[in-house]
């Protein structure tokens, strides 16, 4: 048993889509978030600088005393060594992982779509893995900058026509080459997945990372012995890098049931 709280990071305030899925697996976990507002967006820079944001990231959780880590965010995830994680003090899950493996799980056809930013593309993280867990797989990846701007403006209702539009642009060669299973690489996807979901096509199998990861969380904590008490009434805090003026509505958008919670900013670079 461990009271300890579990740590949860994202470029941004994408990364409570994966917090909204561990609070509902998880209610009796205490949950430290922390969303690097200040230096968003990670999907467009170099694997360079995505490593040192991250490691500082890693390094403001750790300092808050958390119990293990998720990288809630595609692009850290795809970029962030295996051998680094595998060094630190704590447990540490990446969506990456987790989707990879929930996509392997549920393909028939092996013809897997993936679609993220530009880096988490770039990196190839999403093929290698998929090509390890499924023999024979034909992958068809597509970075897709535009939808991270979309959500984060608010066109998520189903129907929206420019929404709609960008979904048709980028999407088409990914319906065409008939994927049977698509991974939202990137944070903010499921919040368009209805849409994305009605232009792919029933047969094709959606796959959101933040809950993927959320249900590995969970075996993990369990298998090494870690879940808080269950009379723990769990909590979450929220730190960001930028002024937290918009959060409460950002964080409505992406948590869906933000139940307030101290939301406190942080100087990122002093890690
Ligand atoms: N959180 C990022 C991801 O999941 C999307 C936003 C960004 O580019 O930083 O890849």
């Amino acid at each position: 048993m461990d009271n300890r709280p579990i740590g949860v990071f994202d470029s941004g305030l994408g990364g409570l889509t994966g917090v909204r899925e561990l609070r509902r697996r998880l209610p009796n976990e205490d949950i430290v978030y922390f969303g690097d507002t200040g230096r968003v967006p990670y999907g467009s820079r170099s694997p360079e600088t995505i490593l040192q944001y991250a490691r500082q990231d890693i390094a403001f959780l750790l300092s808050q005393n958390v119990k293990c880590i998720m990288a809630a965010c595609g692009t850290v995830s795809s970029t962030y060594p295996a051998r680094e994680a595998e060094a630190l003090p704590v447990p540490y899950l990446g969506v990456v992982n987790a989707a990879a493996r929930e996509a392997a799980f549920v393909t028939r056809s092996r013809r897997i779509g993936v679609i993220g930013t530009a880096a988490t593309i770039r990196s190839r993280s999403y093929e290698t893995l998929l090509r390890r867990l499924v023999p024979g797989a034909e992958i068809t990846a597509k970075a897709c900058p535009m939808f991270v701007p979309l959500v984060e403006n608010g066109y998520v209702e189903d129907g929206n026509p420019v929404t709609r539009l960008i979904i048709e642009e980028y999407l088409t060669s990914i319906r065409e080459a008939g994927v049977d299973t698509l991974i939202l690489g990137c944070t903010h996807y499921p919040l368009i997945k209805g849409m994305i979901g009605q232009f792919m096509g029933p047969q094709v199998n959606l796959i959101d990372p933040g809950q993927a990861a959320a249900h590995e969380l969970e075996q993990l904590l369990s298998q090494k012995g870690l879940r808080a008490d269950r009379t723990n009434t769990g909590t979450a805090r929220f730190f960001v890098s930028d002024t937290p003026d918009g959060f409460v509505q950002m964080a409505d958008l992406f948590l869906g049931e933000y139940r307030g919670g101290p939301v406190e900013q942080i100087a990122i670079d002093k890690y």
